[in-house]
């Protein structure tokens, strides 16, 4: 059985790493010519360096599972277990881009997304099997963190709960299950205050990017601090969290901070364009 990954990005790259590391065969597709190509160098590189520590033992053989395309259609061949969606964390892409999925895949296979924030029942409702359909949200980058969170709909079945589960251990990582998907699930629930409160405190002049980190890590003991973080996820992708949770939850706390937005309309996304908060 192969799984399929939609969306080549920072996040679908590494979970096609994921995949083919753990022995699937890895439809992987996105419809720009430019992020499949960073993808393969990505996934070529990483392959290379697990080699080097002795976790992977044929980086050719890993590298050969991965069918690379363009087009969607070709999750209709092969015979795809589940299709992890990782496009951008925009609602309306998403429900198009699923219900699409939908009508490719054959009527046992599963719909699953990455989304870090939204409704698991929403997207669900953009296809015509929600029984079939949960989240498997991946931390960046997905080929060194340990968890993956396993946000449930309304209508997930047990029985797909159980088969994803059980995808995401042949992955050899461990699923995180979030028995009731609320906005933002569980991590970001917690890091997007964070990121928030460093974004607040930066407008307020209390320290530079550097300064802030420096006592988060330092002080508090982070592994990395909030803004080095924020560019690795991607400030484009952590504003399109903040907003969505501040639309569904309607809380004022989640008001998305101008220098975020501003930084986004700059084009400074992060480690992604060579320049965030950090330039690269
Ligand atoms: N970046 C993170 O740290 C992180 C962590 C966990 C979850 N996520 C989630 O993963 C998803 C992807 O995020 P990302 O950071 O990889 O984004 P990204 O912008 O790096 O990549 C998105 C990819 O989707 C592709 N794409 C755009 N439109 C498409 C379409 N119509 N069909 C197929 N592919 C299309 C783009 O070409 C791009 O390669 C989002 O839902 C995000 O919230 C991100």
């Amino acid at each position: 059985m192969s799984v399929g990954i939609l969306g080549t990005g920072t996040m679908g790259a590494g979970i096609v790493q994921v995949a083919a590391t753990a022995g699937h065969e890895v439809i992987a597709c996105d419809p720009s010519p430019e992020a499949l190509e960073k993808a393969r160098a990505y996934v070529r590189r990483g392959l290379e360096s697990f080699e080097k520590k002795g976790v992977v033992e044929d980086t050719g053989a890993a590298f050969e599972r991965v069918r690379w395309t363009e087009k969607m259609d070709d999750f209709g061949e092969g015979n795809v277990e589940a299709v992890i969606e990782a496009v951008p964390e925009k609602l309306a892409l998403k429900k198009e881009i699923l219900s699409e999925i939908d009508g490719i895949l054959p009527s046992d296979a599963l719909i699953l997304t990455n989304t870090s924030s939204i409704s698991i029942t929403e997207l669900a409702a953009a296809t015509k099997r929600p029984e079939k359909f949960c989240g498997t949200h991946f931390f960046t980058p997905p080929p060194l963190h340990e968890g993956v969170e396993i946000p449930r709909g309304l209508l997930t079945s047990d029985e797909t709960g159980e088969r994803v589960e059980a995808l995401i251990k042949s992955f050899g990582k461990t699923p995180l299950v979030v028995r009731k998907a609320v906005p933002g699930f569980v991590a970001n629930r917690f890091l997007m205050p964070l990121i928030l409160e460093a974004c607040r405190l930066l407008e307020e002049g209390v320290g530079s990017e550097a300064e802030i980190d420096a006592i988060m890590k330092k002080g508090l003991g982070f592994p990395v601090g909030p803004f080095e973080m924020t560019d690795m996820i991607g400030l484009d992708v952590a504003l399109d969290v903040i907003e969505y949770v501040h639309k569904e939850l309607g809380e004022s706390f989640y008001t998305p901070p101008r220098i975020l937005k501003e930084y986004v309309r700059a084009g400074k996304l992060g480690r992604k364009s060579g320049e965030g908060f950090y330039s690269y």
